[in-house]
This record gives structure tokens, sequence and C-alpha cells, in this order.
């Protein structure tokens, strides 16, 4: 087992992507705790780990709320005695067309794609820190890398602020590593491609999911969508000790993306 008791969070950890590292990880031995702003979906995720001879724990959380974010830190600290793997995945788009984005439109990506992936890093630094030992892994995207044409009726502009969000998330993620380093914490970043998701099939209708599925399988030289468990696979590496000499560093999993090779 290469997660053998070691105490995981997952943010948005009861969904699609986020779901499948928690799942990964709890067959790895890990104990996943899966903090959500869901709570029916964080209680099935739990439930079903379980089923599946996992240990879970299920924790109801709005990352964008910092101080609340705080007192949920450090509760699981007192209650699991460590965190030793934080997952940053909990991610939100908005897609509208570029001269119709508003300012609450980027704020709202902006709260939940970046500044929550700094409160969540900020609150378990200094366990991580005083442990000498810890791993955090950022979630960014294919968006955050480079361009895409938009699929439906939006122009590419549609996706400005997840795509600044997740860029800045690229750049961040060096920031901490850098500051954490010394400290025995790795700190690396994933850029998925094409997953598909609850996010990426309720923001677009069945005939844009339809459309989606065909150009982005197109656009990777692996001619395919990703399947959940290969980015879990990916994120088990950076969670393990396997990585225990890289830090700082994003793992495109995206089948090898044509706007990027
Ligand atoms: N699916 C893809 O193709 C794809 C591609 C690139 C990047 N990503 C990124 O991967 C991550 C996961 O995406 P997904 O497709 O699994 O999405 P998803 O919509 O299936 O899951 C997101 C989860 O986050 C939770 N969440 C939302 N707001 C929250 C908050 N304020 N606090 C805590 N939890 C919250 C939701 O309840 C949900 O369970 C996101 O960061 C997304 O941007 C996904």
């Amino acid at each position: 087992m290469r997660l053998k008791d070691k105490v995981a969070v997952v943010t948005g950890g009861a969904s699609g992507l986020g779901k499948a590292i928690a799942t990964r990880f709890a067959q790895e031995g890990a104990i996943a705790v899966v903090a959500d702003i869901n709570p029916e979906t964080t209680a099935r995720t739990v439930m079903e780990i379980e089923a599946q001879g996992g240990r879970a724990r299920g924790h109801q959380v709005d990352v964008t709320d910092a101080l609340r974010l705080q007192q949920f830190f450090d509760a699981l600290i007192a209650s699991e005695g460590r965190i030793d793997i934080l997952v940053n995945n909990a991610g939100v788009t908005k897609y509208k067309a570029f001269d119709a984005i508003s300012d609450p439109d980027w704020d709202a990506v902006l709260r939940l794609d970046l500044k929550a992936v700094f409160y969540c890093a900020q609150a378990v630094a200094p366990h991580m820190t005083r442990q000498q030992y810890g791993k955090i892994i950022n979630i960014s995207s294919s968006l955050g890398t480079g361009t895409t044409p938009h699929i439906g009726t939006l122009s590419a502009g549609a996706a400005a602020p997840y795509a600044s969000a997740k860029s800045a998330v690229i750049q961040l993620t060096k920031i901490l590593a850098r500051e954490l380093g010394p400290s025995g914490v790795n700190v690396n970043c994933l850029a998925p491609g094409f997953f598909l998701t609850p996010l990426t099939a309720t923001t677009r209708t069945p005939e844009e999911v339809e459309e989606h599925v065909r150009v982005r399988s197109e656009m990777a030289v692996l001619k395919r969508p990703g399947k959940l468990e290969e980015l879990a696979n990916a994120a088990l590496f950076f969670a393990s000790d396997e990585s225990s000499f890289v830090t700082g560093q994003t793992l495109c999993v995206d089948g090898g993306r044509s706007d990027r090779m």
C-alpha cells in the first residue's frame, strides 16, 4: 500500500475527479477526507469508499470561507492527529460570452479556483511544517497551460476567468513549493485535459457535450477523453513517496493535447 495510514484531504472530493482521487487514495491505505460543499454527495462518497473496504471521513466544507476552513483543518488535526496530503481539487467554471463576463463572474471563479487553493495551503502549512512532512497537490487545467477554441456558440474568451485562475495555480504551485520545500513539504500540480464529469457535462447542453467529446478527443494525440482513474493515478504519484524529489512541477494529464504540444 502506497499511502498506508496517511490522512489525505481532497477538496471537492464528492464528485468527478476529486471523488476518483479520494477513492484511489483509500484503496492505497489512506484515510480519505472528503471535504466538499455538498453534504449529500459527500455522505454518498464516504459510504461508497467504505463499502469497498476503504477508510473515509466526510466534512461539509466551503473552501472559499477562509475562517471556517481554518476551523475545519484545526478540528481535523485534533481528531486525526495529522494531515499528510492535501489535494486542492474543488473548482468551478462559468462559460459566458467574453463581453458579457461581469465582475461577480470573475470574483466567483477566482475565489474558488485560485484563492481557495491559497487558503487551504495556508491552513495546512503550519501542521505539515511541524511534521516536517506533507504533500500538496493543486489541480489546474489544460486551460491553464494553453488556449483552445470554445465548443458551442460562445467565443474562445468565454473561459477567461477560469483559464486565468488555472494558469495562476501553476505559478502559485511553484511559489508554495519554494516556500515549503525547506520544511519537507512537496507541492505539485496536475493539469487535466478532458474528462467527462458533472463539471464538463452540466455546463453544456447534451449536443455540446457530444461535440465536446468529439473535438477534445480529436485534439488529444491519444484520441479519447481521459478516464477518471488515470487522473487519480497521477495524483497518487504526487501523494506518494515515489515522487519525493519532485516539487514545484505541473504534470499535464491530457492524452497529449495538440494545443500544448
Ligand atoms: N473534468 C475535466 O475535464 C477537468 C479538466 C481540467 C481541470 N478540471 C478541474 O478538476 C477539478 C475537479 O473537476 P470535476 O470535473 O471533477 O468537477 P465536478 O463539478 O464534478 O466536482 C467539483 C466538486 O467541487 C465541489 N465544490 C464546489 N464548490 C465548492 C466549495 N466552495 N467548497 C468545497 N467544494 C466545492 C462540488 O460540490 C463538487 O463535488 C476542478 O478544479 C476542475 O477545474 C477538470
